[in-house]
C-alpha cells in the first residue's frame, strides 16, 4: 500500500489532460510507442471529435523511483460540467491532483470547480503549468494566478508540456512524494467506491472502484449498498491498458469487477462494494442519484419507427444510466418519448449517437428543465414537459431549479456579461478578483434560462473569452406561465414552452417572428399566434407560395431542375405534417434561436 499513488488531472476543457496523460504513460513504458495512439484516454470516437472526455476510466502505470517500484493509478475525469458528480466521486478515489492549466489560457472556471471538490476532499494539489511551449504563453502571469488562488510557494509549480515532454519527469517524481499513499485498513471489511462504469456487449456491465478498506477477491459474494443487490464476482483485476485479472483486489488499489450485471443502472456511481459475509458498517460518504435536470421530447419522423426508437433508447441506456425516457404523445408530433438527460451536452451526445449508431431520424422538441409545480391542496408534482401543466387555475405557485453559476474573465467584458445575466434573471450573488483585470463573477440562474440560449450568447459577449461552470442551487417560485403557439388556430402542443411572465410578451413576439423565418411558404396562408390561455398575444403571417419550385427555371436546364428538385426532397426529410402546415425539424427548436 505504501508503494500505491491515486491522482486525477483536473484541467478546464482543452488546457492539454489528454496530452499530458499520454505522456505519462509513454514515459512511464506503460506502451510502447506503436502502441501510442493519440490520446489514449478518450477512446469513443464521438468523444475524439469533440474532444471531450465524457466518461472516465482509470489507468495503472508502474514507475521506478530511486530504486522503488511504484504503482501510479491515474483516474481520468470527465471534463464537463454535465458530469460533475462523476468527477466529484472521481477526485474522492484519489488522494492527490495534478491542477493543469494553460499557461497561455490562464485559470478558467471549470478549473476552479473541480479544484474546489478536491481541496474539499484534501487531495494533494500538484500544479502543473501547461504549453509552456507555446509563443503566447505568458507563464509568469499564470503562475501568479496559481500562486494567489492556492496561496502555495512559486517553486511548487511544474512547469510541462504535453507536447515537448518538458516538466513530465518533474511531474511523475513529484506524484510519489507529495502524493500521499492511500490509508485504510486491509483488514477491516470490505468498502469500495465505485466510480465509473463501463459496458461491454460480452461480459455486461464492468465496475471500476478504488478500495477504501479490505480487499476483494475472485468468487467472493458482494453486495452493493445503494442497490441492495448481490452478485458473485466473477472477474477482479486491476487497470492496464487492458483489464488485468487477478485473484485479489488490494486495500488502497483501483481495479475492476466483473459480475454478471446487465444494465448500467444497478450500477450507481458513488455507491459502495462489500462483502455480503462480513459487511461493513456504513456506506462511503457522498454518494447521490443523479438526477435528470433538461428533458425534451424525441419524436421518430416516420410514426412507425416508434417500436425501433424504444429499442434504441434501451440499448442507449444500457450503458448510459443517466439517460432516462418515458412514453408520451403528442397532438402535433404522435407518439414519442420524454426523454432526461444530465445537461445539454448530454442531450447533444444522445441525439447523436440515436442518428449514428442507430439510423434513427429524430425531431426533438426544445429542453426544459424540471419544475415542481404545487396544487391548492398543497400537493407537489414534478413537471417534465410545459404541455403537461395542469390548468393554470389549480396552480398554487411553481418552483423552477436555480444554479449557482461561475463566470471567469476579463473586466473588459465584465459589463455585457452582467447585463446578460441580468437579463437572464439572474441575482449577482458576488463578484471576486483573481489578479490583474480577470474577475470571477457568481450568479444564481433559473436553469431554464440556461438550457435554452446561454451559451451561444456568453460566448458572443465575451467574444470567446469568458469561461462557465455551475452546479444547482435550489429550487425557487418564479411567476411561470405556460406560452402556447398556434399555427392557423390549432396549438402545436410540441412547441409550448414554460416562460417568466415579465418576458412572455416579447417572448411570444419573437417567437412568432422566428418561426415566420422557418417554416417555409407554403399553397396557403399559416397563420401563427402566440397565445398565454385563451390570450393571443402576438400574430405573424406567412403568405402562401406556388408550390412548382421548378417555375423560376424558365424551363431550360435540366440538371438544374433537378438539383431543385433534389433540395426540395431532402428538405422534406426532416419535416412533419402538422395538420396541414409542414414544419421542418429547425422550428421546434426556433426558441433556442431567438435574437
Ligand atoms: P478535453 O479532453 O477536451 O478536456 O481536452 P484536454 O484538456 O484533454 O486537452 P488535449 O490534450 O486534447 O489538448 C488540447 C489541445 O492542446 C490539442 O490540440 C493539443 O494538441 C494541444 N496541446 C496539448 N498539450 C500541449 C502542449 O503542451 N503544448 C502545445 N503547444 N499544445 C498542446
Amino acid at each position: 500500500m505504501k508503494n500505491i499513488r491515486n491522482f486525477c488531472i483536473i484541467a478546464h476543457i482543452d488546457h492539454g489532460k489528454s496530452t499530458l496523460a499520454d505522456r505519462l504513460l509513454e514515459f512511464t513504458h506503460t506502451l510502447d510507442g506503436k502502441k501510442l495512439q493519440n490520446q489514449l484516454l478518450d477512446d469513443m470516437d464521438l468523444e475524439r471529435e469533440r474532444g471531450i472526455t465524457i466518461k472516465s476510466h482509470a489507468i495503472q502505470m508502474i514507475y521506478e523511483y530511486e530504486g522503488e517500484k511504484y504503482t501510479l493509478n491515474l483516474i481520468d475525469t470527465p471534463g464537463h460540467v454535465d458530469f460533475s458528480y462523476e468527477v466529484s466521486r472521481s477526485i474522492a478515489a484519489c488522494e492527490g491532483a495534478l491542477l493543469v492549466v494553460d499557461a497561455a489560457q490562464g485559470i478558467q472556471a471549470q478549473t476552479i470547480s473541480n479544484l474546489y471538490m478536491a481541496i474539499e476532499q484534501d487531495l494533494e494539489i500538484i500544479p502543473v503549468l501547461n504549453k509552456v511551449d507555446l509563443d503566447s504563453a505568458m507563464p509568469d502571469e499564470v503562475e501568479d494566478q496559481i500562486v494567489d488562488l492556492l496561496g502555495i510557494p512559486r517553486k511548487d509549480i511544474i512547469r510541462a508540456s504535453g507536447k515537448t515532454g518538458i516538466g513530465i519527469p518533474e511531474i511523475l517524481k513529484a506524484i510519489v512524494e507529495r502524493v500521499p499513499a492511500p490509508g485504510g485498513d486491509p483488514d477491516a471489511p470490505l468498502q469500495a467506491l465505485i466510480f465509473d462504469s463501463v459496458f461491454n456487449s460480452f461480459r455486461g456491465i464492468i465496475a471500476y472502484y478504488k478500495i477504501l478498506n479490505g480487499s476483494i477477491a475472485k468468487g467472493e459474494q458482494v453486495k452493493f449498498v445503494a442497490t441492495e443487490k448481490e452478485y458473485e464476482a466473477d472477474e477482479v483485476g486491476i487497470l492496464r491498458l487492458d483489464m488485468i485479472p487477478k485473484e485479489r483486489v488490494e486495500c488502497g488499489d483501483v481495479g475492476y469487477i466483473i459480475s454478471g450485471i446487465k444494465t448500467a443502472t444497478e450500477v450507481k456511481v458513488g455507491d459502495t462494494i462489500t462483502h455480503v459475509k462480513r459487511p461493513c458498517d456504513k456506506a462511503i460518504d457522498g454518494f447521490e442519484e443523479v438526477k435528470p435536470m433538461v428533458f425534451a421530447g424525441v419524436y421518430p419522423i416516420e410514426s412507425e419507427d416508434f417500436e425501433n426508437l424504444r429499442s434504441s433508447l434501451e440499448k442507449l441506456q444500457l450503458n448510459d444510466a443517466s439517460l432516462t425516457f418515458q412514453p408520451e404523445s403528442s397532438v402535433a408530433l404522435g407518439f414519442g418519448f420524454r426523454c432526461g438527460f444530465l445537461g445539454l451536452l448530454h442531450m447533444e451526445i444522445v441525439q447523436e449517437r440515436l442518428e449514428r449508431e442507430f439510423n434513427m431520424d429524430v425531431i426533438t422538441t426544445v429542453p426544459n428543465v424540471s419544475y415542481r409545480v404545487y396544487d391548492k391542496k398543497g400537493s407537489m408534482k414534478e413537471v417534465h414537459n410545459p404541455a403537461g401543466l395542469p390548468d393554470a387555475t389549480l396552480i398554487e405557485r411553481i418552483e423552477e431549479p436555480f444554479i449557482r453559476a461561475s463566470v471567469i474573465t476579463s473586466t473588459t467584458y465584465l459589463g455585457p456579461i452582467m447585463t446578460l445575466c441580468l437579463g437572464k434573471r439572474g441575482v449577482l450573488v458576488t463578484q471576486n478578483y483573481i489578479s490583474g483585470d480577470r474577475v470571477e463573477i457568481i450568479f444564481d440562474l433559473p436553469l431554464g434560462e440556461i438550457v435554452i440560449d446561454f451559451y451561444d450568447k456568453l460566448k458572443s459577449v465575451s467574444k470567446g473569452y469568458a469561461s462557465f461552470d455551475y452546479h444547482l442551487h435550489d429550487f425557487r417560485p418564479s411567476k411561470l406561465v405556460k406560452l402556447d403557439i398556434l399555427l392557423n388556430a390549432e396549438p402545436v402542443d410540441a412547441l409550448s414552452t414554460l416562460t417568466h411572465f415579465d418576458n412572455a410578451q416579447s417572448f411570444g413576439r419573437r417567437m412568432c417572428e422566428k418561426l415566420k423565418e422557418l417554416i417555409p411558404r407554403q399553397q396557403f396562408d399559416i397563420a401563427i399566434q402566440a397565445a398565454i390561455g385563451a390570450k393571443i398575444i402576438a400574430r405573424e403571417t406567412i403568405k402562401a407560395v406556388r408550390k412548382d419550385v421548378t417555375a423560376k427555371c424558365y424551363g431550360g436546364d435540366i440538371s438544374r431542375k433537378r438539383k431543385l428538385l433534389e433540395k426540395q426532397k431532402e428538405g422534406k426529410k426532416r419535416m412533419k405534417q402538422i395538420g396541414n402546415v409542414e414544419i421542418p425539424q429547425k422550428a421546434f427548436l426556433a426558441v433556442l434561436k431567438l435574437d
